[in-house]
């Protein structure tokens, strides 16, 4: 799948459940708005409160308030999400009393502050949660471990430190886990190995933040359909088991950190359209592999390589800085090798 197409995948799977809602009442009852539940209201009100959300009018519906979406049928909460907002505040505990929540998304949210509240663990049904470019801190907690209907979790873009939990493996549905662009620290735990194995392994977003140590070895026994980046991170040793002829990986960052193995011998996923390792200590050559792919990126600059490019596929269609800095790399791009 390209990304597009992905994108297109998810957009479906975000909205299923209301397009079957929405068929199910193809009658006059589509056009009469839900009432808002009174028990939603009453913990709106206290939402409403905690983050100074003006624009929420108690004397109109709430399913009609900004950022609201209610079920049809049951009329109950299914969906808060705020954007590009200046509300201030942490997130208040309040929201876990909104038991039919689907989808919590609070991005682009400069002034929210502090740290995942506990309560958050009590949205059974919660699907998509999204906290991503806000100013949250603290841990990841690992009691997100218990939304077992999870299957998209972006914490993304904030100032989350210490270690990633490894319950996070528990979450049987994830498709996709954003957790870049934070400081955390420690390794990547042992247990990402137990994700689920062929097909449905979550994609993985880890770049920029302190992450240390070597990449688990049980990671290169599962099949990740798209994403695998690790990129600006401080991960070291071996990455070439997370490679294989018949792995379904599309594009795989590793740039920017310690990795250090011999490239030579790797065989690479046959639809594999990304591959950036910059910045690392790779050595060996450019295995011939390389031409059948119908690469888009490739960057393997700034490491330890030798030899001659091969010559073939789309190589050559990269500019020099794709290979440049590395100990004897030559062949175009970069100039002739020395006979
Ligand atoms: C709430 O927001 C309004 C409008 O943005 C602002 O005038 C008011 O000072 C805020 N109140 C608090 C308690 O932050
Ligand atoms: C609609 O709501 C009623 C009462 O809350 C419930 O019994 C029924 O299963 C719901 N139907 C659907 C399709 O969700
Ligand atoms: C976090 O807050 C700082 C100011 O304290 C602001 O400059 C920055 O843009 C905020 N981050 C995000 C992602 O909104
Ligand atoms: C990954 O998926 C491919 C294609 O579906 C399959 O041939 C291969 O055996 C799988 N590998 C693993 C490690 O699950
Ligand atoms: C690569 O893509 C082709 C065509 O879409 C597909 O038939 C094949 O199974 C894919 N290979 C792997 C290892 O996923
Ligand atoms: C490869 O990465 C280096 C280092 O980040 C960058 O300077 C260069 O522009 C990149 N080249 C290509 C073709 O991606």
């Amino acid at each position: 799948m390209k990304t597009s197409q992905y994108s297109n995948y998810r957009a479906i799977l975000l909205s299923l459940p209301y397009l079957i809602v929405f068929l199910s009442f193809p009658s006059p009852s589509q056009s009469a708005k839900p009432k808002c539940n009174a028990q939603d209201k009453k913990v709106l009100l206290q939402i409403k409160a905690a983050l100074n959300i003006t624009s929420w009018i108690p004397d109109i519906e709430c399913c009609d308030w900004y950022g609201l979406e209610c079920d049809r049928n049951t009329s109950r909460v299914i969906s808060l999400a705020i954007f590009n907002n200046d509300i201030s505040g942490q997130i208040p505990p309040a929201v876990g009393d909104l038991p039919y929540l689907q989808t919590l998304d609070m991005r682009k949210l400069p002034y929210l502050v502090g740290e995942i509240p506990p309560a958050i663990s009590k949205l059974s049904q919660l699907t998509f949660l999204r906290l991503d470019w806000n100013n949250l801190s603290g841990p990841v907690p690992s009691f997100l471990s218990q939304l077992k209907n999870l299957y998209f979790l972006d914490l993304s873009f904030n100032k989350f430190s210490g270690s990633i939990p490894p319950s996070l493996s528990e979450l049987p549905n994830l498709l996709a886990l954003h957790l870049d662009r934070n400081k955390l620290t420690g390794n990547i735990p042992e247990s990402f190995g137990n994700f689920p194995g062929n097909g449905k392994t979550p994609d993985l977003f880890l770049s920029h933040n302190m992450l240390t140590g070597p990449i688990p070895r049980s990671l290169g026994d599962l099949n990740f359909s798209g994403t695998i980046d690790l990129s600006r991170n401080r991960l070291e040793g071996d990455a070439s088991f997370l490679f294989g002829k018949s792995k379904t990986v599309l594009f795989v960052d590793l740039s920017r950190n310690l990795f250090e193995f011999d490239l030579s011998k790797v065989e690479f996923p046959e639809n594999m359209t990304n591959l950036d390792l910059n910045h690392n200590k790779i050595f060996g050559s450019l295995p011939e592999g390389l031409i059948k792919m119908q690469l888009q990126l490739l960057n393997v600059s700034y490491n330890k390589l030798c030899g001659q490019i091969p010559q073939g596929g789309n190589l050559q269609s990269f500019d020099s800085t794709a290979y440049f800095h590395n100990r004897c790399l030559c062949g175009a791009p970069l100039p002739p090798c020395k006979k």
